[in-house]
């Protein structure tokens, strides 16, 4: 028998695992004002081929085993496809979001009012400026918070608050890159992939301490919104023109599967943007869900 040679290393086995998904149908989508640097009002939209690229995403997210829930959109509120920006939902415990910008603001009700119609845990309407799972990916033992562009620090120390699992703030730096979600994508509990640039260098070195084995994704692959991608375990949904990352997702035992949504790009959004995951606590050990904003309100 001969030792393995260092070169062929086998890529460990991922498993996925059943998500629940919330997604908002793009049936008002177009781009009518400009709030982040992907969006110019004057270039046109193709609402149908919106439609056309978000309906092939539903039905890959069905066929890969996913439970899909869809809230209807609402005329004059163009950017409500963006459903991670709606809430963060993690063990039944909702905190749905307060946006940035009065252009979205009627957004946060508008959210808030569907899952106020839900069986949860608990609901409350974040206080502070808080876009939901833009700049909140929940990382089982910890979440991670962008901070710069749409939240600020008391944002994070409120979802701490609520949620009872440690935030972990990190800098945004580039504005092409407001929210944490277009720079940094959760693929498990213990690997994440972002873009370095993207970050200050304060939360580079703790993205390095916390993740050393981290995939780093290239200008191409963060300007073609690859790190916009959503992981159930093993399969990764993502923009096909992000190819140093598909490729390096490979030789890490994902499997990736390209989803384009250009059109929707228009808006400064991708895959990620578009779907919200209602997280199931994955880590017992931390957090007491139980004991935290156990009432339900609503607004
Ligand atoms: N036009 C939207 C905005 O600027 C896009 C939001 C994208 N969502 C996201 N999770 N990054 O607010």
């Amino acid at each position: 028998m001969t030792a393995a040679s260092p070169l062929r290393v086998h890529a460990p086995t991922r498993t996925a695992s059943a998500r629940r998904y919330v997604l908002c149908r793009p049936d008002h989508f177009e781009v009518t004002y400009a709030i982040n640097p992907w969006m110019d009002p004057a270039a046109p939209v193709d609402r149908a081929r919106a439609l056309a690229q978000w309906e092939i995403l539903r039905a890959t997210l069905e066929a890969h085993g996913h439970t899909v829930e869809t809230v209807p959109g609402e005329p004059g509120l163009p950017d409500m496809v963006f459903a991670a920006n709606s809430a963060i939902v993690i063990g039944g415990h909702a905190l749905s979001a307060r946006f940035a910008h009065p252009e979205r603001a009627a957004e946060g009700p508008a959210f808030h009012r569907w899952f106020a119609a839900r069986e949860l845990r608990a609901l409350a309407a974040a206080s502070e400026i808080n876009e939901g799972e833009g700049d909140f990916a929940f990382a089982g033992q910890r979440i991670l918070a962008g901070v710069g562009f749409r939240c600020s620090l008391s944002a994070h120390a409120e979802v701490e608050r609520y949620f009872d699992v440690p935030v972990v703030s990190l800098e945004l730096v580039d504005p092409r890159f407001y929210h944490l979600d277009t720079a940094l994508m959760v693929l498990d509990d213990a690997t994440v992939a972002y873009y370095p640039a993207a970050f200050s260098q304060a939360a580079r070195e703790v993205l390095t301490a916390l993740y050393p084995d981290a995939i780093l994704a290239d200008d191409n692959d963060a300007l073609c919104f690859g790190l916009n991608g959503l992981s159930d375990g093993e399969h990764v949904f993502l923009d096909p023109g992000a190819t140093g990352l598909i490729a390096q997702l490979r030789a890490r035992g994902f499997v990736p599967v390209p989803l384009d949504l250009s059109e929707l790009r228009k808006g400064g959004g991708g895959v990620k943007c578009c779907v919200l995951e209602l997280h199931t606590r994955r880590d017992a050990t931390v957090g007491r869900p139980d004991q935290v904003g156990s009432s339900v309100s609503t607004r």
